[in-house]
């Protein structure tokens, strides 16, 4: 049996290793070390190695065939990195292993929990009395924000529809940009509501909703909104779109995955200001937080319609209105909900601003610092996503290739109004001016 204490140590010391290594080595794992993963491939053992042998293979053949996105030029998808408070909270609550369903089972994460949610919307001005759920990403917060919104429309109507199902029940209009981002069509389809039934609303050259180009909305309708386009990082017209829903009682909600996190800057503010008339949000711990995965957020205004979803009790439970499962699609998960107590904690109103704003800050700067080298920007650069085009696709698919392959940073690919284009996503805390001036470097020379 391994001593604890050293085999913990073990664990810390190739953590802070490999966060060394992540910091200055190359992004992307070599070639070898993606080949050398077939070393797990190991049969069933029939006694057991040792836990100080598995820690090992898994550092050995692990650690180096990663991605480095918890360093400073890891720029794909929208990807935060994390933050040294949410690491180590993260470790001690994993000691503790209490299940964050049941205030009962887990009087201290529940207390920290509630302390998270109350945080949340404090940071983002929305009303105290909001239901806010600590769940997987912004994909299930989306689930969940739908699922409230499904049952608000059809319990008006008289509709159970947590007892009785979709079979029967009045219809529901979901209306969504032809920009939604796919997680929100992902729950529409898992939630019943139909991913094809869908009315898709036109965007401009932004990528933002065309709120001229509403289809009628009634009591019935859930809209759904995007602050921060996935490609362009550009936010829906709320104001225009929320004041057409409220005349029509209709529902609206937000795909804020990143781009709610705004409201904690004074300088980004106004870009979401409009959306806090809406009624459930959807956003991520671990993209600009930087948290460690897995981290979503729902919050309902409405805190019924959320709880009518995802309340469910038995006598052995002995549940009460404060458990956190009433909140969130599962019972047993872990408590999330500390990391992002961590996070704001450890930031306060002032870092957590700063996190932001450099964020948003190098986005700003990349068009200019590329421009004299054949890229151009299809896009206002309005948060932290920027996307850069040569003059064919080819060349921009050439360009995007030597930059992943150099292993300086590493940023992924998209289709944008029908061009290919990169798309450089900066969420991470712990990018500094030097990884700035090295990625520059890196497609500079990329595109010579
Ligand atoms: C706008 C938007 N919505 C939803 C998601 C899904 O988030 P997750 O993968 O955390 O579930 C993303 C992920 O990039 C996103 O950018």
């Amino acid at each position: 049996m391994a001593n604890l204490n050293d085999l913990l140590a073990r664990a810390q010391k190739y953590a802070t290793d490999y966060l060394e290594q992540a910091q200055k080595g190359s992004v992307v794992p070599s070639t070898d070390a993606v080949t050398a993963l077939a070393g797990f491939e190991e049969a069933v053992p029939d006694t057991g190695f040792s836990a100080e042998d598995t820690l090992d293979l898994m550092h050995r053949l692990g650690s180096p065939a990663t991605f480095a996105t918890t360093g400073g030029r890891y720029f794909g998808f929208v990807t935060g990195g994390t933050l040294p408070g949410t690491l180590a909270a993260n470790w001690l609550s994993t000691a503790w292993d209490n299940n964050s369903a049941l205030q009962a089972q887990s009087p201290a994460t529940s207390a920290i929990e509630s302390v998270a949610s109350r945080w949340i919307v404090d940071l983002f001005g929305l009303p105290s009395d909001c239901a806010v759920g600590f769940v997987t990403g912004a994909t299930a917060a989306n689930l969940s924000g739908l699922a409230a919104a499904r049952s608000h429309i059809l319990n008006r109507m008289n509709w159970d529809v947590e007892a009785r199902g979709l079979f029967g029940a009045p219809e529901i209009k979901v209306v969504v940009s032809d920009e939604v981002h796919v997680s929100v069509l992902k729950a529409i389809s898992i939630l019943g509501l139909g991913r094809e039934r869908i009315v898709r609303v036109p965007t401009d050259d932004q990528g933002r909703m065309r709120a001229d180009s509403l289809p009628e909305l009634n009591p019935s309708t859930i809209v759904c909104i995007q602050a921060g386009n996935v490609n362009t990082g550009s936010f829906d017209p709320a104001n225009e779109v929320i004041r057409a829903a409220r005349k029509a009682g209709a529902w609206v909600h937000v795909d804020g995955a990143f781009g709610l996190w705004a409201f904690v800057s004074p300088q980004y503010q106004e870009l979401v200001r409009a959306f806090l008339e809406a009624d459930s949000f959807a956003t991520d711990g671990h993209k600009m937080l930087n948290v460690p995965y897995d981290s979503g957020i729902v919050i309902v205004r409405n805190r019924e319609s959320l709880t009518r979803s995802f309340s469910a009790t038995a006598a052995y439970l002995k549940n009460s209105a404060s458990d956190m499962s009433n909140f969130t699609p599962e019972f047993s998960r872990r408590a999330r909900g500390i990391e992002i107590w961590a996070a704001i904690r450890t930031l306060g109103r002032v870092g957590l601003a700063r996190l932001v704003e450099r964020n948003c800050d190098f986005a700003k700067r990349i068009p200019a610092e590329v421009a004299h080298h054949g890229l151009s920007t299809p896009h206002n650069v309005v948060f932290n996503q920027v996307m850069l085009v040569a003059k064919t696709d080819e060349e921009t698919d050439r360009i995007l290739r030597a930059v992943q392959n150099s292993g300086v940073c590493w940023f992924g690919g998209t289709v944008w109004h029908g061009k290919h284009a990169m798309r450089i996503s900066f969420s991470s805390w712990n990018t500094s001016e030097d990884d700035f001036a090295s990625t520059i470097r890196a497609i500079r020379l990329a595109c010579s």
